[in-house]
C-alpha cells in the first residue's frame, strides 16, 4: 500500500523580533500578563511578503528532501493572510521556487489548517494522484495586529514551516487523522471587512476579533479529545505515543492536551515563547525544531493536534521515517531589514492607534 513519507522539512522565521517590552510601548499589557497567562516571550514581525516565507520554508524542505523544485508535482499553501485573495498564494510560490511542474493551491483552516494541509497531500499522494507533494504553513498575521484590542493583539506573529511528502511502500506517514469543523461558531474567531461579505473599501479596517475565552475552552476539549482518538485510530496506546507538536496558541491549552495524553514535558514540544501563534505555521516550525534539537529519533510516533478559526480542528498520528537530518540545504535568501519590529507595525498604529490611554 502507499504511504506519504515526510522527506524533507524547514521553516523561515522573520528577523524582527516584538518582545513583550515592546508591546508594553503601544498597548495597555505587561510582560507578567503575557508570559503567565500565554507563555509567550516574543514573536516575529515579517518585512516580506507572505509567499516569500512561504517560498524560502518551501525551498528549505525541498533541499532537506534531496529534491530540485521541479520534481514536486502539487503546492498545498495552508494560510489564512495570503498576500491577495487572488491569485491564490499557493501560485505565486509555486513560480518564486520555480516549481514549474506543480500544480498549486491554498488551503484556509485558520489555525489548523495545516494539519487540513498535510492530510489532503497524504490523500492525494495514496490515492496515487501526486508522488512529492509540498505542504506549506506560513502566515503574515501581524498586519492585522490592533493594539486597541490587548487581548488579541499580543498573541500572533508571522512566520513560515513546510515538509515535502513523497510516496513510500513503508508503513510511515500519517497513520490516521481527524478534522472537524463548527462553522455555527464562526464568529467568535474571525477577520472582519477582509473579503465580499464586508468589503474593506466601504471605509472599514480589517480586524481580527476573537473571544478568547470562548476558543480557549472549546480549544482545549477539541485537541484533547481529537488527540485521543488518533492515537486509538492508529492502533496505538498513549504509551506509544513519543513526541507531542501542538498548535502554539497558548501554553495552557498545550499543557491541557498533554495531560490528556498522559505526557512528561519532554514529550511535548514547546517554542511558543519565541514565536507566539504564527496560526497554520506553528506545527511545522515546531516539527523542525524539534528535528534541529534532536528531539525526534527514527520511527517515533508523532502526534500533531490543532484548533483554529471556522471553527476547525485536526489532529493526526505521524509515524517518522528513518532518517532525521537533511539531505542538502537551500541557498535561497531573503533581503535582510534593519527595522525595527515596532518601526514595522508604525502602519498598524496609523490605522488602528495604540491601546494607551494619552
Ligand atoms: N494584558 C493585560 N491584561 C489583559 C490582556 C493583556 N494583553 N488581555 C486581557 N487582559 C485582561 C482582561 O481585560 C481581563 O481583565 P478583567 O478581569 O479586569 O476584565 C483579564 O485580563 C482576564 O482576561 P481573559 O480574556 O479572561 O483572559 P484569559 O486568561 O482567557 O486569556 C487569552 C486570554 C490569552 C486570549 C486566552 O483566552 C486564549 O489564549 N484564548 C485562545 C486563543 C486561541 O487558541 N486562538 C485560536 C487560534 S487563532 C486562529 O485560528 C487565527
Amino acid at each position: 500500500m502507499r504511504h506519504a513519507m515526510i522527506t524533507g522539512w524547514g521553516k523561515y522565521v522573520p528577523p524582527a523580533v516584538l518582545a513583550n517590552s515592546d508591546l508594553e510601548r503601544v498597548t495597555e499589557t505587561t510582560d507578567e500578563w503575557i508570559t503567565t497567562r500565554t507563555g509567550i516571550k516574543e514573536r516575529r514581525v515579517s518585512h516580506v511578503k507572505q509567499s516569500d516565507m512561504a517560498m524560502v520554508a518551501g525551498a528549505r524542505a525541498i533541499a532537506a528532501a534531496g529534491l530540485e523544485p521541479t520534481e514536486i508535482g502539487l503546492i498545498l499553501n495552508a494560510t489564512c493572510s495570503p498576500d491577495r485573495l487572488i491569485p491564490a498564494s499557493g501560485s505565486v510560490i509555486q513560480d518564486k521556487l520555480g516549481a514549474t511542474n506543480a500544480s498549486a493551491l491554498d488551503i484556509n483552516a485558520a489555525c489548523s489548517g495545516f494539519i487540513y494541509a498535510l492530510t489532503v497531500g497524504d490523500q492525494m499522494i495514496k490515492g496515487g494522484a501526486f508522488d512529492k507533494v509540498l505542504v506549506i504553513g506560513a502566515e503574515k498575521l501581524t498586519p492585522w495586529l490592533d493594539f486597541t484590542d490587548r487581548a488579541t493583539a499580543v498573541l500572533f506573529g508571522d512566520g513560515a514551516g513546510a515538509v515535502v511528502l513523497e510516496a513510500t511502500e513503508e508503513e510511515v506517514g500519517l497513520m490516521s487523522f481527524e478534522l472537524g469543523s463548527d462553522g455555527s461558531q464562526a464568529d467568535i474567531l474571525c477577520v472582519t471587512h477582509s473579503a465580499s461579505e464586508e468589503p474593506a473599501q466601504h471605509g472599514h479596517l480589517p480586524l481580527l476579533r476573537m473571544d478568547g475565552p470562548e476558543v480557549f475552552r472549546r480549544a482545549v476539549v477539541a485537541m484533547g479529545d481529537a488527540s485521543v482518538r488518533v492515537v486509538e485510530e492508529a492502533g496505538l496506546t498513549l504509551d506509544d505515543v513519543d513526541l507531542l507538536i501542538p498548535h502554539q496558541a497558548n501554553v495552557r491549552i498545550i499543557d491541557a492536551t498533554a495531560r490528556r495524553l498522559k505526557l512528561n514535558p519532554e514529550q511535548v514540544f514547546i517554542n511558543i515563547a519565541s514565536y507566539g501563534n504564527t496560526s497554520a505555521a506553528t506545527i511545522p516550525i515546531a516539527l523542525t525544531e524539534a528535528l534541529e534539537e534532536g528531539r525526534i529519533q527514527p520511527g517515533a510516533n508523532l502526534v500533531f493536534a490543532a484548533f483554529g478559526g471556522g471553527l476547525t480542528w485536526g489532529a493526526g498520528v505521524v509515524r517518522w521515517g528513518q532518517r532525521i537530518t537533511p539531505i542538502a540545504q537551500s541557498d535561497v535568501t531573503l533581503p535582510d531589514t534593519d527595522a525595527t519590529a515596532l518601526e514595522l507595525l508604525q502602519p498598524n498604529i496609523d490605522a488602528y492607534g495604540t491601546g494607551i490611554e494619552s
